[in-house]
């Protein structure tokens, strides 16, 4: 099969891997081709990894690679079976680069958007496309976490839903359905479970470790909900919280202060240095 991966980032050049080591050709596109090297150059440096620890043999390896190729130009999406967008999380952007693939695309190529938040819906609205169109929700590490959420927009087919549920599970992911809701599934129990964390912490009920420890502890949790905001960056848990409190207008969903007063002093957790702890010493 081949796959059209648009966006070369976290999301983009882990999926790309997914795919290339489940055999099929990928094509990796970005807007220019240093960020398509980019994305490449982190599936190099993961199937080097998988090497070194003996879980993929030299000749394996060197395949894998060999069914990636880097593109600026998305009529390279030509002859995909499936197309995966993974750029900016931003409406105007991705309804841009799907009409543009909706006429490079043959009739029977799937599309599916890696988007945390926006609406499938109106991604795909207007689009030939439409009935094949659905959200492919995959976790970050892509090549490691299993779960992907499928997200089924007003317009998709069951024969698309059928079609995505058997293509995750040949990838070795497991698929679960939803309808589209902000937050989908694991993001709408997951995100305002840590902000109810933030506002423990903030109102003094407990220190960062007594709240950590609780959840893992108690809850069997493997990290606990700070050291998981600061691992996922804080300004990510903020951007979903308010999209889930904006989208439903409860209260019960409202963004802990706390998070905000963090994301404008940048302290966004692992990858700014510091967060609910502090990763420089
Ligand atoms: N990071 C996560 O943990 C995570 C998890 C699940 C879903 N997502 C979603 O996946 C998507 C990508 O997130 P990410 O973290 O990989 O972002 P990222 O910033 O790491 O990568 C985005 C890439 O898209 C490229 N890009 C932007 N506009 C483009 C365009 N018009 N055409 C081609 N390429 C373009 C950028 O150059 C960049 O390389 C977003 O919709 C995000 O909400 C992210």
């Amino acid at each position: 099969m081949k796959v059209f991966i648009a966006g070369c980032g976290t999301m983009g050049s882990g999926i790309a891997q997914t795919f290339a080591v489940k055999g099929h050709e990928v094509v990796m596109f970005d807007q220019t081709m240093a960020l398509a090297d980019r994305g490449y150059a982190t599936i190099e440096k993961q199937i080097g990894r998988q090497k070194e620890k003996g879980r993929m043999t030299e000749e394996e390896a060197s395949a894998v690679l060999a069914r990636v190729s880097r593109s600026v130009d998305c009529r390279d999406a030509a002859g995909s079976s499936l197309v995966i967008e993974a750029i900016y999380e931003n409406m105007a952007a991705k309804r841009e680069l799907f009409a543009a693939l909706d006429e490079i695309c043959g009739p029977e190529c799937l599309f599916g958007s890696n988007t945390s938040s926006l609406s499938i819906t109106e991604m795909a609205r207007g689009l030939t496309h439409e009935g094949q169109f659905l959200g492919l929700h995959f976790f970050n590490p892509a090549p490691l976490m299993r779960l992907v959420e499928i997200i089924r927009g007003g317009a998709a087919t069951e024969e698309a839903l059928s079609a995505a549920v058997e293509l995750i599970r040949s990838i070795g992911k497991e698929p679960v359905i939803c309808r589209e809701s902000p937050g989908f599934i694991v993001n709408r129990i997951l995100i305002p479970m840590i902000n109810e964390a933030v506002d423990l912490l903030e109102t003094g009920v407990a220190s960062r470790e007594a709240i950590d420890s609780a959840m893992k502890l108690g809850a069997n949790h493997p990290m606990g909900p700070l050291e998981l905001a600061d691992f996922i960056g804080v300004d990510i848990v903020l951007a979903i919280m308010e999209v889930i409190f904006d989208e439903t207008g409860d209260p019960k969903y409202r963004p802990s202060l706390m998070l905000k007063r963090m994301v404008r002093a940048g302290r966004l957790g692992r990858k700014t240095g510091e967060g609910f702890y502090d990763y420089n010493k």
